[in-house]
């Protein structure tokens, strides 16, 4: 026996995992756009966020413009999230000042004009940018802020069969939702193909009710994208076919999941996955998802009769709700209880990472290059700042399903 007498938890890798202003992975999420919400939640009270632990507040003033500005006032620090939005920007709600989307306040409600000519008060702002029914905010240095990066899921640009949709989950659910984790955790749960079939099949039983989890023990590796990694997935199907399957993670903090509801009984070539899926850090120890859909399209309206390639978004199991009976989530453990058992932040030093974990392994890897890029005055990888590159940029999620007897394409 080793006795746990003495035993001593490290630390966690904090240069991974914390997001602080001015930490390194802090500073490296800050060099992307990362969603805020969705755009219909920006309406006529103010939107608080928790992201990247930093309080912010956003609103859409009466023109339609979006702005993020700190949440508290610069004049006696008040939230603004009880401010009172208007035409030209929002009032904070203790003695009136207003600001604009820019920060620039515009008016001082109770001063003297004497006073409020000399004064020139910013409240602290953050660019947004709206794209697929989310509200995006670009957090970083201002002179690097690069393009909103047009993945080829979602740049509908010239094509007419899908339209985008912003979506999370929120209320009881887990996913979509606030996990009580570090976003790390919730990324890599992308690369680890193999608790699909103990975690989702053989510990819970059937959560998918998927080829993913049925049949023969899949071949699995791992490989460098373009993008980030991905994991490559072999197996034979109970009816003969064969399937291959790939998820991706684009660095820092996107996650591509193809179709989980394949059930490989037709032959398909490269079914992509259909939603670019952020994990973003409220703070160190908390992450949400939220994602942009390509749905697809029927008379010009997105296709209500469709069901979401992964069970993220509209396909609910019992084991994603986040209230349960505690002998239910021992009994059948799900994603959430897996992720959350980590701990609040998963510790690296404390793990004893298998072949099985070599796609988390390399994605740690390229994480720390990409943190170690900005600390040098470099960007990091999937930073587009021309237009000219920056259309369809190749993502490497899908399914492909082959007939019994023939040949797998070859990729
Ligand atoms: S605290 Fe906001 S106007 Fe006074
Ligand atoms: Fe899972």
């Amino acid at each position: 026996m080793k006795s746990r007498y003495g035993y001593k938890v490290p630390e966690p890798d904090n240069d991974l995992v914390n997001v602080e202003p001015g930490s390194p992975m802090g500073e490296l999420l800050r060099r992307y756009w990362q969603p805020a919400c969705l755009s219909e939640e920006v309406g006529d009270l103010p939107y608080k966020i928790r992201i990247l632990c930093e309080d912010l507040v956003l609103f859409r003033d009466g023109q339609g413009r979006v702005g993020c500005l700190d949440l508290h006032c610069a004049h006696r620090g008040t939230s603004l999230e009880y401010g009172r939005v208007e035409e030209r920007g929002i009032r904070c709600c203790y003695h009136g000042w207003l600001y604009d989307t820019e920060g620039q306040c515009i008016e001082m409600a109770c001063e003297q004009p004497e006073f409020t000519e000399k004064m020139d008060v910013w409240q602290p702002a953050y660019p947004t940018y709206e794209y697929g029914g989310l509200v995006f905010l670009y957090m970083g240095p201002p002179d690097a802020k690069p393009l909103f990066p047009m993945f080829d899921i979602l740049d509908t640009r010239g094509r007419n069969d899908v339209v985008l949709k912003g979506l999370k989950l929120w209320g009881d659910h887990s996913l979509g939702y606030v996990r009580d984790c570090n976003w790390l955790q919730h990324v890599e749960n992308a690369l680890d193909p193999w608790h699909l079939i103990v975690l989702h099949e053989m510990i819970s039983g059937d959560q998918f009710n998927s080829v993913l989890t049925l049949g023969s023990w899949p071949e699995i590796g791992f490989e460098e994208t373009p993008l980030g990694m991905r994991y490559n997935l072999d197996k034979d199907l109970p009816n003969g076919n064969h399937l291959e399957r790939h998820s991706e993670v684009i660095l820092p903090n996107i996650v591509l999941v193809a179709n989980i509801h394949q059930r490989g009984n037709e032959p398909i070539w490269r079914e992509k996955a259909t939603e670019v899926i952020w994990c973003v850090p409220n703070d160190n120890e908390t992450v949400y998802g939220i994602c942009i859909c390509a749905w697809p399209a029927k008379d010009g309206i997105a296709d209500s009769d469709w069901v979401a390639g992964t069970d993220t978004l509209t396909d609910i199991r019992p084991g994603q709700l986040r209230e349960r009976p505690y002998e239910d989530k021992q009994r059948k453990p799900d994603d959430m209880e897996a992720q959350e058992g980590q701990r609040r932040i998963a510790v690296h030093a404390a793990e004893n990472l298998g072949l099985v974990d070599a796609g988390i392994a390399a994605n740690r890897r390229k994480l720390r290059e990409a943190v170690r890029d900005v600390a040098e005055g470099r960007d990091p990888p999937n930073i587009f700042r021309h237009a000219e590159t920056n259309r369809m940029i190749e993502t490497s999620c899908w399914n492909t399903v082959t007939a019994a007897g023939e040949s797998q394409a070859a990729d």
